[in-house]
């Protein structure tokens, strides 16, 4: 039998007859919201957005908060109604489970239960890394409703380093379920701005606090102790927190899909975090062969006039991810808001040029094949 830490162990919810699944089905079809208000936070006043926030999210609303990664889709996550209204303004499918929110260290134990086994382990990942961007997928407590994990025995937990989502969390006194806050298999959203695009008319409130530090969704990994050895974190999504600052902590390991396995993670599908426009990540820039009449625009990483891309074609836009530099982190927090300008730039194709996959730069590309939707040149580039 596989046990609770084993990345591949997913039983997934039959059509739901039991339990808080049937009581809010009636809630999966998204019925609106009369007007999308947007509440601005500043650096010295975050009180009114707080209150008013926390002032939704009690009466078993939904609201979009501001991350230190990205925008958030924020419910109560004890609430299986609230919980029911993120899958549905989302359009997400009930198996793909949320991310629970944490606003101390000391709420773990509200939502996980931590095997002894693994409990050294998780103590030091969260002293090192917590607050911050990695979320660790752990035994549940009975608690959580199983809508909040698509019926998984296993829950995603994090705790946000964001000073707003902080204070919200700590103010509402109850963990917070949050998805990125965009429509299933599109770009996360970085800015309040882009969480409009995506769910104007879905959601009554959007707490808007400028843009997001890290511009990519958290590193998530679960856990597995080794007789005398260090643990095996399985790196289930690439993101901020790197496997080299993983590694003085465990051994890290990619998890790997077999074919016909149900996937570990669904924002794990090959497509995802994917613009309208197609986008094709350009290995070789040799391989670009446009098509007479078509527009082109590219996602670069430096933007210099004689690099190979910038310099391979008459381009109708360029985005450059981290203009001149080349800084992984800069490029990180620019990847979702060029690909969103690129895709409403009225393009036929966006081409990607890849970045090196050290650090940071393994989360970028990661996002970028998503982007192309499994596809890297020359299989769409003729
Ligand atoms: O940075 C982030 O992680 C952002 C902010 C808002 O916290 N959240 C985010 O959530 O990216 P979402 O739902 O877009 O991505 C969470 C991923 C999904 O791919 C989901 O399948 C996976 O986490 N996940 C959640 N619970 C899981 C579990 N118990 N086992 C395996 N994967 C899980
Ligand atoms: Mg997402």
């Amino acid at each position: 039998m596989r046990s609770w830490a084993d990345p591949r162990r997913r039983e997934w919810p039959e059509e739901p007859e039991k339990s808080e699944f049937a009581s809010c089905r009636k809630l999966w079809q998204n019925p609106g919201v009369p007007e999308t208000r947007i509440v601005q936070v500043t650096d010295d006043e975050m009180k009114q957005a707080v209150t008013e926030a926390c002032a939704l999210l009690r009466a078993g609303e939904i609201v979009a908060l501001p991350t230190e990664t990205v925008y958030g889709l924020a419910a109560d996550a004890f609430n299986p109604e609230a919980v029911a209204k993120v899958f549905a303004a989302k359009e997400r499918p009930s198996f793909d489970p949320l991310i629970v929110h944490i606003a101390s260290r000391g709420d773990l134990k509200n939502v996980a239960i931590v095997p002894e086994e693994i409990a050294e382990a998780v103590a030091k990942l969260t002293a090192a890394f917590w607050p911050g961007p990695l979320t660790l997928i752990l035994p549940k407590h009975p608690d959580v409703p199983d809508l909040v994990t698509s019926g998984l025995p296993t829950v995603a937990v994090r705790q946000s380093a964001h000073p707003v989502f902080r204070a919200i969390n700590k103010e509402l006194g109850r963990p917070i379920a949050a998805p990125s806050a965009n429509r299933f298999g599109r770009i996360s959203p970085t800015s309040a701005s882009a969480v409009m695009k995506e769910l104007d008319g879905r959601i009554p409130l959007i707490v808007d606090a400028g843009a997001c530090g890290e511009g990519l969704e958290s590193t998530i990994i679960s856990i597995a102790a080794r007789e005398g050895k260090k643990p095996i974190f399985h790196l289930h999504r690439p993101g901020p927190i790197t496997r080299e600052q993983l590694q003085d902590f465990g051994k890290v390991e990619k998890v790997r899909e077999k074919a016909g396995d149900l996937p570990h993670a669904p924002g794990q599908l090959p497509s995802h975090y994917a613009p309208h426009t197609p986008l094709v990540l350009l290995e070789n820039p040799g391989d670009f062969k446009p098509e007479p009449g078509k527009k082109y625009g590219l996602l670069s990483y430096r933007g210099e006039d004689d690099s190979p891309y910038v310099a391979l074609h008459e381009w109708d836009q360029v985005e450059s991810l981290s203009p001149g530099s080349g800084k992984l982190a800069e490029a990180a927090i620019r990847l979702f808001f060029a690909m969103r300008r690129l895709d409403e730039a009225g393009l036929d194709m966006i081409i990607a040029e890849p970045v090196s996959e050290t650090g940071l730069g393994v989360a970028i590309m990661d996002r970028l094949r998503r982007a192309a939707g499994g596809t890297t040149s020359p299989r769409m580039v003729q």
